[in-house]
């Protein structure tokens, strides 16, 4: 039970977490500290084949339609030499379902290779692949019999995990099954892919599919990490826990957590989000340290992944309020330190994501380190924002104690209630 005096020292933090200044006073990430990029295949390749998403963009109903997007397909190699070229350990990328079956029972080996170049010229360079198998998107077909309202997708799923897994499990990958589940399935009701009613059978699906994956990388590689990340949604945590990751959690070698937006008393701004104006949203670094927290609290011992971070711009403008990729990064690294020297397990950083790329229905939203005018230039050149030599430079010398997060803490978070109103860090 809390006791007065604990009400009174939380009190006095809060006076202090709003008035003091921040030290970073954090350890340096240990050398085994794994930094990376994160991308997905649909959202990045282009030259889409026939899948669920490749129907929802052109069916009118998004802002943009697919294009070519950043066309990583051919242009891998140079996306890949430029992680490394960041110092990164990991880049994070996704296998097409839809690319590699195009039909029932045909495998196309053109596209499988081209896959296993992904992973050769990533560990080529002294790099670890995050294979992410399900990014959203299934193949056309499978949406045909009914997508995740047909329990026979469950089988069909398994048997292109069969077919990528053993092709990939020698190469020391981690692998995350089923990207955040939970919007997954909102994607899918949003776009009609599941009814309401077929909603939970969706979620009861996904689990049964990480299950089995689960199980099916580790009997190729006893020593494989496998995750599923959970899309870390404040004020609601609870509810998002107990449709997923709650189900599986004896089935995980880590935790991905993937820290996008806060909520707090002085920002509301995360309500932008239901209409996908991500640019919208005032971000609030210091919740991702109650998020990991929240997850050492409640899975003790379980390493942590934060699979996904990174931020939004219109179009490419500077914010506004002036606060840069630069700052943005360097304030959620700031305060993962904090949660790490607190004791959460933190294993590794991804930034989401290595270029710009289609987000879900539009291109307005920027998230890259390298920008990329995907709907005007023709030739996809990536440019270098100002958060690419920042992320060069932390992952080589980490923050300087000296450093002060330029944006100060959200008033009374409610990124996981009570702990981060009352007991904040
Ligand atoms: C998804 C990405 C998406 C990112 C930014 C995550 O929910 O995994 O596909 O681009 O958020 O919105």
């Amino acid at each position: 039970m809390r006791t007065p005096s604990t009400l009174l020292g939380a009190a006095a933090l809060l006076l202090c977490f709003v008035t003091c200044p921040a030290t970073s006073g954090a350890e340096p990430l240990p050398d085994e500290f794994l930094w990376g990029v994160a991308t997905s295949g649909f959202q990045s390749e282009g030259s889409s084949p026939d899948s669920n998403w490749a129907r929802y963009a052109a069916s009118g109903r998004t802002d943009d339609a697919i294009g070519d997007s950043v066309d990583f397909r051919h242009r891998y190699r140079e996306d890949i030499a430029r992680a490394a070229d960041l110092g990164v350990d990991v880049f994070r990328f996704g296998i097409e379902w839809a690319r590699v079956q195009p039909s029932p029972g045909s495998w196309d080996d053109t596209e499988l290779r081209y896959y296993d170049d992904v992973v050769r010229e990533i560990t080529g360079r002294g790099m670890t692949p995050m294979i992410t198998l399900d990014h959203w998107v299934y193949p056309g077909w499978v949406a045909d019999k009914g997508g995740w309202a047909n329990q026979a997708t469950v089988d069909h799923w398994l048997e292109y995990a069969r077919r990528v897994v053993p092709r990939y499990s020698g190469s020391g990958a981690l692998w995350i099954t089923i990207n955040e589940p939970t919007v997954y399935l909102q994607k899918e009701l949003t776009f009609g892919g599941v009814t309401a009613a077929q909603g939970p059978q969706m979620l009861d699906r996904l689990v049964e599919v990480h299950r089995r994956a689960y199980d099916l990388i580790h009997e190729y590689d006893p020593d494989a990490r496998v995750s599923s990340n959970l899309s870390y949604i404040p004020a609601a945590t609870d509810a998002v826990d107990a449709m997923f990751v709650d189900r599986v959690r004896e089935k995980l070698d880590f935790l991905g957590v993937d820290y996008y937006y806060g909520l707090a008393l002085d920002n509301v701004t995360a309500v932008n989000a239901i209409t996908d104006d991500f640019y919208r949203i005032d971000p609030q670094p210091d919740g991702i340290y109650s998020a990991l927290m929240r997850y050492t609290r409640k899975f003790p011992g379980l390493p942590l992944y934060v699979v996904e971070n990174g931020m939004p711009t219109d179009n490419g403008q500077p914010r506004p309020d002036g606060y840069t990729r630069s700052d943005h990064l360097r304030d959620h690294i700031y305060w993962m330190e904090r949660a790490r020297q607190d004791g959460a397990p933190v294993i590794g950083y991804n930034y989401w994501s290595i270029t710009d790329n289609y987000e879900w229905g539009t291109y307005r939203p920027r998230f890259g380190l390298y920008t990329v005018d995907a709907l005007t230039d023709p030739t996809l050149t990536r440019r270098p924002t100002d958060a690419v030599a920042t992320y060069r430079d932390i992952i080589v010398a980490g923050l300087p104690d000296s450093y002060v997060p330029a944006r100060k803490p959200g008033f009374c978070s409610l990124v996981d209630l009570p702990t981060s109103c009352i007991d904040p860090p």
